[in-house]
């Protein structure tokens, strides 16, 4: 096993185990491919990361867990009953949020293209709306301040600050540069709090950022976190909190393994930049919000699939397995690294291709894999599959989406 975090997985003689459970069994139970998540892992995670948050004194906190991660209803009641809110970005995960019993004092909505539906059903979900909308542009504001007026309601806004950082990461997951569509410039933030046509109905009540996805560093991070402190300074009012949104990375591969900022990394890094560029300079702390979605659902959940058959061609070795780039579309799309392990071990290993069944030469989970030879019906594990593996699955080939099991 190369996990560097707590995961699940473990071999006991030579069996791939799923929390103390052998997998040889839960894999015969349903039809593969199939989604397995370990509760005590998102236990694990969640309570982590508050008690990491504690441990650099950050006390008045809010998880906001980002709902695109995994939206699997009993992962999400889980969280909600472990003291987790909800960074929503459609009216769909609103509802699922709301279905969970997460309550619209702890959601936030993010996103560019909220629509006035949208807007609308996040101030009527209570009598306060929702905690924030984190607004993407001061036309988006003003949509919202229009909303709210006919509901006879004042709308809760926070800016998402466009930070004009360059993250380390995957360049479609990075959204703090100033090509991005993401967030506001500091400038035009500013420009839109003279004027009085948004705030009939809106009020400030905090500042966000969200700069990109599996970072593993925390350069950019800081300095995003000096470019919000002196926005917020710069605005000089009462904000009852900062989002610092989400982003914190997994090892996926063997380069974010040796790079890889722990939560206690990360919460240090933070505290520091906070500590540095805004509580030296004002009596205000404001409470901290953040929107973690990847780090504590990506390690609880594996893809369990089964080897159809091999082939052999042009000198190559393919196993070909059951699971495909519509189950999980993560390698196709981004190039990300996914382990796969056998549920079966031995010592004999070959280099193959595992490959699903798509029409599409994207659709391969990783090439030259030294795995044991496999043969049709044998159980195969892609690792690390608990954010966005389900929620950004489809029916491409007219396949069925598949199960997800809560162990
Ligand atoms: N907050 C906002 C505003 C976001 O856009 C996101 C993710 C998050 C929080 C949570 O980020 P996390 O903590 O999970 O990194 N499909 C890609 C990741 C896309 C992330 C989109 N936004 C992937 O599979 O790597």
């Amino acid at each position: 096993m190369k996990n560097k975090m707590k995961s699940p997985l473990e071999y006991k003689k030579n069996t791939l185990h799923f929390d103390g459970q052998s997998l040889n069994l839960i894999a015969q139970k349903w039809q593969t491919p199939f989604y397995l998540y370990s509760k005590k892992t998102i236990e694990f995670y969640y309570n982590d990361f508050t008690l990491k948050a504690q441990e650099q004194g950050l006390d008045d906190i809010l998880i906001c867990y980002a709902i695109k991660a995994n939206n699997n209803k009993d992962v999400l009641k889980l969280l909600r009953k472990l003291g987790s809110g909800a960074d929503v970005v459609s009216g769909g995960e609103l509802k699922l949020a709301l279905k969970a019993g997460i309550h619209p004092s702890k959601i936030v909505f993010s996103g560019v293209g909220k629509t006035d539906e949208e807007i609308e059903m996040a101030l009527k979900c209570h009598k306060n709306g929702i905690f924030s909308f984190n607004v993407e542009s001061l036309e988006e504001l003003a949509d919202i301040n229009r909303i709210a007026k006919k509901l006879n309601k004042v709308a809760r806004v926070a800016f998402r600050l466009n930070p004009q950082v360059h993250a380390k990461t995957h360049r479609y997951i990075a959204t703090g540069n100033k090509t991005h569509k993401f967030g506001i410039l500091a400038e035009d933030i500013l420009a839109g709090l003279k004027s009085k046509k948004y705030w009939s109905h809106s009020k400030l009540v905090g500042l966000s950022i969200h700069i990109g996805s599996q970072l593993t560093e925390m350069k950019a991070t800081k300095e995003a976190i000096k470019e919000l402190s002196d926005l917020a300074l710069k605005i000089n009012r009462p904000l009852e909190f900062l989002d610092l949104g989400g982003g914190l990375g997994i090892d996926y591969t063997e380069e974010e393994r040796k790079e890889l900022t722990s939560t206690a990394e990360y919460m240090k890094a933070i505290h520091e930049a906070l500590d540095a560029f805004y509580y030296k300079k004002t009596d205000e702390r404001p409470k901290i919000v953040f929107e973690p979605g990847r780090i504590l659902v990506g390690k609880m959940g594996i893809l369990i699939s089964k080897v159809i058959r091999t082939k052999v061609s042009g000198g190559n070795h393919f196993t070909i397995i059951d699971a495909g780039m519509n189950d999980l579309i993560r390698p196709a799309l981004y190039e990300a690294h996914h382990d796969i392990y056998p549920v079966m071990r031995k010592t004999k290993e070959i280099s193959t291709d595992i490959v699903g069944p798509i029409c599409e030469s994207a659709d391969c989970f990783g090439s030259a894999m030294k795995l044991p030879p496999m043969k049709n019906g044998d159980f195969v594990v892609i690792d690390n599959a608990g954010a966005y593996g389900h929620t950004m699955s489809s029916t491409y080939n007219e396949r069925q989406r598949v199960k997800e099991v809560l162990l």
